[in-house]
């Protein structure tokens, strides 16, 4: 039996892993769930999984949580709650599924207490890349990619390289890379020449260009494939959740971003793709559901039943892909840049593409203005190393002032 901390039990994918948890009940116990504003959601999935302890970010929504848990659960607020039920001694695996930069710490404290990590929330590796991966190898952590397309290029990939991609060796395929290319001899051992992060393209793949000033966060929010929080499905409509996808690539399995394609799949069934030297391309397929993906991090290397119905390839039939138009998705080059400069530049693309998305959620800019008021602050960012955490939080609020000011100015 193994216990289980969800951070973020309330939104898509805590929900969605919850599912995959009920169908295991011999295999895991919920220690903790964690919310933020969903103070009802929440009450209901303690009085159903009991949990030991349930932590909401005010002690405002802890009052209110504590009249409607179950006896046995605890109730516990903030960031010093968080970080207790991610590094709890009695935890052996935390799903760290908090939206945006709020994930970030206490992810870390699971990283750093050598948990079994279950890696969705995207943007604490974007931010804080260099010193997370320090910390999983440093504190002999297990980090599992939980997004559906790295996920996929983790389970096409051998699994020395992803070992390798997190070992302090720095025996690692970049590493690796740059010695043949000094040595003139040919790439890594493992032959892989190039990961492919497929996207849909999101709801407005094909709209034209001039209606896309005008789209409503509800259309953005409407993606055609995936059901998900309001965040990420704009980040897939404007494709920076690509960029977030890329970037992430290049720290989870090691590689420079040069090593990384995107391309389109409007049908969301090929997950992503890894290409081999010698012509191989191994893919991962399936329905379009993260209860794939967050059932394979669950029972790692073992498999279990998810809950999703099995992939009819007759059914599918045609599957599409097409380049990226970097007209219509211009977030892709800020990203791409971002992943060149490294340092603190994709903390700053992180921190300023949250102001923008939360901006437009409520109305306060259109759509087309997220790429501007990001693009604005990256003009202006000079990049430079982090070296500990309070320097990536530092790039992180300096990056938000400066989006607030432009989104105030474009608004
Ligand atoms: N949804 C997907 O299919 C999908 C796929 C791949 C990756 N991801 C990644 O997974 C993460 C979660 O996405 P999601 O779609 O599940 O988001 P979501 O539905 O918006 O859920 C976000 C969760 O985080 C909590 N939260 C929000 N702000 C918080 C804060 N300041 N402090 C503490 N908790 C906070 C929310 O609590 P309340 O609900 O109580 O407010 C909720 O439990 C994101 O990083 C996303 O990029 C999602």
């Amino acid at each position: 039996m193994q216990t289980l901390t969800i951070l973020g039990a309330t939104g898509s994918i805590g929900v969605s892993t919850l599912d995959v948890v009920a169908r295991h009940s011999d295999r895991y116990t919920i220690f903790a769930l964690t919310g933020h504003t969903r103070v009802e959601a929440l009450a209901r999935q303690c009085q159903q999984f009991k949990p030991r302890y349930t932590v909401v970010s005010s002690e405002q929504s802890a009052e209110l949580l504590r009249a409607q848990v179950p006896p046995g659960t605890k109730v516990l607020s903030g960031t010093e709650g968080l970080a207790l039920v991610a590094n709890h001694d009695d935890v052996d695996i935390v799903m760290a599924a908090i939206v945006g930069a709020a994930g970030l710490v206490p992810t870390l404290a699971a990283v750093r207490a050598g948990k079994k990590v279950l890696l969705a929330n995207k943007e604490a590796l974007v931010m804080a890349g260099g010193l997370f991966m320090q910390a999983v190898s440093r504190h002999g952590a297990t980090l599992l990619p939980i997004d559906s397309e790295h996920n996929a290029i983790f389970q096409c990939l051998p699994e020395s390289f992803n070992r390798d991609a997190i070992s302090t060796e720095k025996n690692t395929a970049r590493q690796l890379d740059s010695d043949a290319q000094k040595q003139n001899k040919p790439a890594n051992p493992y032959g892989v020449r190039k990961l492919l992060l497929s996207g849909s393209g999101g709801p407005f793949r094909t709209t034209p260009l001039d209606v896309l000033d005008t789209v409503t966060p509800d259309q953005a929010c409407a993606h055609p494939n995936w059901q998900m929080g309001r965040k990420i499905s704009v980040d897939s409509a404007t494709m920076m959740n690509k960029g977030l996808e890329l970037i992430e690539a290049c720290w989870l399995f090691d590689v420079d971003e040069s090593k990384v394609e995107i391309i389109i799949h409007p049908q969301s069934i090929v997950h992503s793709l890894v290409e081999y030297t010698d012509g191989s391309v191994l893919a991962q397929l399936g329905n379009p559901d993260m209860r794939t993906p967050i059932a394979h991090g669950l029972a790692w290397p073992e498999r279990i039943e998810s809950g999703v119905a099995m992939l009819d390839l007759v059914t599918a039939a045609v599957l599409n892909f097409e380049a990226p138009d970097n007209e219509r998705f211009p977030s892709l080059g800020l990203a791409r840049a971002a992943a060149r400069d490294m340092a603190d530049a994709p903390a700053a693309l992180n921190a300023a593409n949250e102001v923008a998305v939360a901006a437009f959620l409520a109305g306060a800019i259109g759509f087309a203005e997220i790429y501007r008021v990001v693009d604005g602050v990256m003009q202006s960012w000079s990049v430079t190393e982090p070296v500990d955490l309070t320097e990536v939080q530092d790039a992180d609020r300096r990056a938000r002032r400066s989006a607030e000011q432009l989104v105030r100015r474009v608004g």
